[in-house]
């Protein structure tokens, strides 16, 4: 069985996106990796030209991502979903019936400061350097998810 990781953000253009690609570069094909956004303004643009760029840098190529809205199925669908932000985390959790879809979601952050609940920050309306920081925390965190994946 592969396990299936939904990285999720708000528009599903910068943050999630990236976060899916960087995870994937890190696992074998034991591990599915998508993303959504909570908002659905952008359903089917690509990512935004810098998360391409920075990525680019990084050697990831994201550009074949389409952006998604999340759905309440999701959380029946995953094995775990990693919100960027506290609003992502409490809109998923909005969705869900029951505890074993609740204890399936998670905040990235927590993965490399474990317990202090902190936030992605959304870099849209910021300039390219805010995209840095953001692939700098996210490569941060999809290492430690990825250490725990390969170790199964
Ligand atoms: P993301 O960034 O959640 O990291 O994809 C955003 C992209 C678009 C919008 C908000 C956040 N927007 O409001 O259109």
């Amino acid at each position: 069985m592969k396990t299936k990781i939904l990285m999720v953000c708000l528009g599903n253009i910068c943050r999630s996106p990236l976060a899916e690609g960087i995870l994937k570069s890190k696992v074998d094909d034991s591990v599915i990796v998508e993303s959504a956004g909570t908002g659905g303004w952008h359903a089917g643009e690509t990512p935004d030209p810098r998360s391409i760029a920075i990525a680019k840098e990084n050697g990831i190529d994201i550009t074949d991502q389409r952006a998604r809205k999340f759905k309440a199925r999701d959380l029946d669908a995953y094995d775990f979903i990693y919100a960027m932000d506290n609003s992502n985390y409490r809109d998923i959790l909005s969705h869900a019936k029951h505890t074993r879809q609740t204890k399936k979601v998670k905040l990235i952050l927590n993965e490399i400061y474990p317990g202090e609940n902190l936030s992605v920050p959304d870099p849209y309306y910021g300039g390219d350097n805010g995209f840095k920081r953001v692939f700098d925390m996210l490569d941060a965190a999809c290492d430690k998810i990825a250490e725990k994946l390969n170790a199964k």
